[in-house]
């Protein structure tokens, strides 16, 4: 700690800090045009001008560190006059006639300039305005009326200003707003690690370019946001609602639920309406500043007509719109009929990882002590139970203390996954932050390309469907012990990345203290792959972090809130709390907590469910008809059944087929919490308006609860509640994990306390991957890719990927060339289960006899081609 004097006043602040943020953090306006905190200086605009005691001439702030004993002067006519005067160069190549005229307090957005009407670019006609620290600094420095040019030509008004580039869905790039601070490259440099904007030109023709000078779209941009945040100008720009956004109403902080790393979010809305995202730099640290795309414009993928708005009651074949009244009514009277002829056994539940903690937890409530079944799980359950007791095996428990700020940290990584940037993108920007700051080693294991293998110093590429084999055999070679079976895979490059990977691997195990973090994002499908994978990452983990392997293990399901389900006890094995359901002493413990019986037959887990005897259905935002494999057998069941209920906000594949639909509010407009893939319990806040009549999710199970309760007489349950905080109340009573979550005490984004959970040992397990028979077929690889919006998939919306980046299968140019496509071509990709047809994209990232497509590509079509066991289906390629 150092001890300055900063205009008199001593203050404490860290030795070799930055003065600028010093000053920020102080509570005082600085103009400081080119900086961002946290990263290295750029010195170019000149604005942030400070006296320094002992140093000649004025010093900038941006590029002084805090040393003990420093006198710093901020505000003295000079300084003020300096500031003035750099900042009216950094004006005079701007539109900046509003931030010079002294009326400006009086105009109001739309009034005509009263000053120059030949000027059509001004703060009141920019969408930036009110919002714009170009625009503030004027402000703060007084410019209104400071013209030293009067008289003089003007370089911005004179010259001929470039075209704005308005082409793509998200980021709009208008050069002639900008002011050359090189923020945006910067942050996309050095924030990002993607690099796709360089300042080109030189001189005074020096300007911002995407890429190799072309449009934002064809450059490597992956539209994340971050130079948007940082662009003091309105230069970058969200596409979507930019002019909604200048007068935003509110703004709300939640969280991000497209996948299970959780960013935390500000969400700024009008009239109800979501209309811009920026991240939550004061909840999640590991999101802190940096966002992807899905949850920098995700809340505007489907529009708010598309919800629903309204009960559907199934009659003659349609869904007709009903009351709540009459709604409600006729799912308790259906439920209580399948329940009275068939018994409790004959229900089944699914949860989501969509739905928040609060919602899942009751609907379990409603399941076990109310309806009297065991029966519940989700669409996700199959592949995260099989990792969750792969985990168990290992560590005796499947809550591991995993932080993911440790990635960051970590000195030597390895990344198993199909693409971690397009699934876990904050994640993989935290793995380059190791590589790029931190200079750690990181080993890639995946099939497929993807840009964080750009990043290792070891990319083992395996056929598709091998990574298990393969790990369990980087497992052994760590251990010392014999790969030969999963090097066999291995083609003899690849082999050689194998053995460089063991070498870098044992490297960490003898580096002590020198954190190593091994990071397994799950498949899409297949229980057993993920299984086998989890197994094997823990044997590295343990191999080479012994102790410390439960830190060291990150786990990534695929959706936001896998954990939260499994927390609050939505899998049929599993009670609240991780509680064991075939435990005597956990059973009769949850019924003095519920004050309720609850039932001792096993419950069936989600594939036996939809093999067996179930005759009616309550789905939770899940959406089994799109989002389950062995599709067919799937959609057989939900319409089979004798009774379905769902509850969604969209008119899903699933809420279609359905005999009653019960509306809620989409992610954006929930209360609640979601827990993340690293366990840190983040708070949900309804950001938006719910669509007409529709209900919060725990608002409709807490009246369906106690609807139900009145049939089954389950004796004094407590299901009705006035809001989430009471249900969070209740949750911390009975489930550990959430003590310290009540709404009154929560601190959105810090981890779960695991007392009692965490692993206690550590111990080496037997992997079992599957056997793979590639009889000579295409392995297509199905992931979540980074575009597409689940939403917008689920109602088949032909923009669920806005920039159709994700619209193809991908293939490798020497399969295109044997079977004579080119790029668009349309393909049939055929096996025993089913068949679909798409356009084709030729490219490398795939391996030869390999394909790729996204997740969610046409409403989750691959799904059609999946049995419910495979990671991975082996197909056949026709020419549509
Ligand atoms: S970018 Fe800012 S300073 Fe420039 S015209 Fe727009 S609001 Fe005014
Ligand atoms: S949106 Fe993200 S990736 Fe694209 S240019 Fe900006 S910082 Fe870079
Ligand atoms: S685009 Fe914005 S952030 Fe980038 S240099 Fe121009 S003004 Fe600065
Ligand atoms: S990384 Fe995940 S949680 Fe974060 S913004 Fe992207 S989709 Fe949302
Ligand atoms: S902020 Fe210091 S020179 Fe720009």
């Amino acid at each position: 700690m150092a001890k300055l004097t900063i205009n008199g006043e001593e203050i404490d602040a860290a030795e070799g800090a930055p003065l600028v943020e010093v000053i920020k953090n102080r509570g005082e306006f600085i103009s400081n045009l080119c900086y961002i905190d946290g990263l290295p200086p750029y010195a170019g605009c000149r604005t942030c001008v400070v006296e320094i005691e002992g140093a000649r001439g004025f010093q900038l702030s941006c590029t002084t560190k805090v040393a003990d004993g420093m006198v710093v002067k901020t505000q003295s006519p000079e300084l003020y006059s300096t500031r003035q005067a750099v900042l009216s160069l950094i004006m005079s190549y701007h539109s900046d006639r509003c931030l010079t005229c002294h009326r400006v307090v009086k105009c109001k957005p739309g009034d005509t300039c009263l000053r120059d009407d030949t000027v059509t670019h001004r703060c009141l006609t920019c969408s930036k305005n009110y919002r714009c620290e170009l625009q503030t600094t004027c402000e703060m420095l007084e410019m209104a009326g400071y013209e030293p040019w009067d008289g003089d030509e003007r370089t911005y008004y004179v010259s001929e200003q470039p075209p704005a580039d308005q082409a793509n869905p998200f980021l709009e790039f208008d050069p002639q707003m900008c002011i050359i601070c090189t923020r945006c490259v910067r942050a996309c440099d050095e924030l990002r690690h993607t690099g796709a904007i360089t300042l080109a030109g030189r001189g005074p023709s020096t300007r911002i370019a995407f890429g190799a000078d072309g449009p934002v779209h064809d450059s490597n941009c992956d539209f994340c946001g971050a130079c948007i945040d940082v662009c003091p100008t309105a230069t970058l720009m969200e596409h979507p609602n930019k002019w909604g956004a200048t007068q935003t109403e509110r703004w709300t902080a939640t969280t991000c639920t497209q996948c299970s790393v959780g960013c935390t979010i500000h969400l700024g809305s009008k009239k109800g309406r979501g209309v811009i995202v920026r991240p939550d730099t004061n909840a999640n640290p590991v999101s802190a500043d940096q966002l992807c795309v899905r949850g920098r414009f995700g809340y505007d993928a489907v529009k708010t007509a598309t919800r629903l708005g309204t009960p559907l009651i199934k009659r003659n074949g349609g869904q007709d719109a009903s009351s709540w009244e009459e709604a409600m009514d006729f799912t308790v009277a259906s439920l209580a009929r399948v329940r009275e002829q068939h018994g409790p056994e004959a229900i089944g539940f699914l949860a989501s990882p969509l739905a928040t903690n609060e919602e899942n937890y009751l609907l379990g409530k409603i399941a076990r002590a109310i309806v009297g079944t065991n029966n519940i799980d989700s669409t996700a359950g199959p592949v995260v139970s099989a990792a969750a007791s792969a985990l168990r095996g290992a560590f005796g428990t499947e809550v591991l203390p995993a932080d993911g700020l440790r990635i960051a940290l970590s000195k030597t990584l390895l990344v198993v996954a199909d693409d971690l940037e397009s699934s876990h993108n904050v994640y993989a920007v935290r793995v380059k932050n190791a590589v790029v700051r931190n200079r750690a080693k990181l080993v890639t294991v995946s099939a497929i390309y993807g840009e964080v293998n750009d990043f290792a110093d070891v990319w083992i590429q395996p056929k598709p469907g091998d990574e298990p084999a393969v790990v369990a055999a980087l497992a052994a070679a760590v251990e010392g012990g014999d790969a030969n079976g999963g090097l066999s895979l291995l083609s003899p490059e690849a082999q050689t990345a194998f053995d460089r990977a063991v070498e870098l691997l044992n490297a960490a195990k003898s580096e002590a203290g020198q954190p190593f973090t091994a990071i397994c994002a799950l498949p899409t499908f297949g229980p057993s792959a993920a299984g086998a994978m989890v197994s094997a990452m823990g044997n590295i983990a343990i191999s080479l972090a012994g102790d410390d392997a439960g830190q060291a293990l990150l786990v990534l399901p695929g959706d936001a809130n896998v954990l939260g389900m499994r927390d609050t006890g939505c899998a049929p094995d599993l009670l609240p709390g991780y509680r064991d359901a075939a435990d005597e002493s956990a059973r009769v413990e949850m019924q003095r907590l519920w004050g309720a019986q609850i039932p001792t037959a096993p419950g069936k887990d989600f594939t036996r469910m939809s093999a067996d005897g179930i005759k009616a259905m309550v789905v939770l935002n899940d959406n089994p008809a799109m989002l389950a494999p062995d599709r067919e057998a799937v959609r057989n069941l939900l319409s089979g059944l004798d009774f379905l209920a769902v509850i969604d906000s969209l008119p899903t594949d699933t809420a279609n087929l359905a005999n009653a639909v019960l509306p809620d509010g989409g992610a954006w407009a929930k209360d609640g919490t979601t827990v993340s893939a690293d366990r840190r319990v983040l708070r949900l806040q309804e950001a938006t308006a719910l669509k007409g009549e529709s209900r919060q999710g725990w608002q409709i199970l807490s009246e369906l609860g106690r609807r139900l309760a009145e049939r089954t007489n389950p004796g004094e349950i407590r299901i009705n509640y006035a809001n989430p905080a009471e249900i969070m109340d209740e949750m911390a009573q009975v489930i550990p994990l959430f003590r310290n979550a009540t709404y009154r005490e929560i601190d959105s984004g810090a981890q779960q306390n695991m007392d009692g959970h965490a692993p206690t040992t550590a111990s080496q397990t037997q992997t079992t991957p599957p056997t793979i028979s590639r009889n000579g077929k295409f392995a297509l690889t199905v992931s979540r890719g980074l575009f597409t919006s689940y939403e917008a998939a689920a109602v088949h919306s032909s923009e669920a990927d806005r920039l159709h980046r994700e619209d193809t299968v991908r293939m490798n140019p020497a399969d295109a060339a044997a079977l004579g496509l080119s790029n668009g071509d349309s393909v049939t990709l055929r096996n025993d289960f089913g068949q679909i047809t798409l356009p084709v994209e030729i490219t490398d990232v795939v391996q030869s006899k390999a394909l790729w497509l996204s997740s969610l590509v046409d409403a989750g079509t691959a799904a059609t081609l999946y049995s419910a066991a495979d990671s991975i289906a082996f197909v056949e390629v026709i020419r549509a």
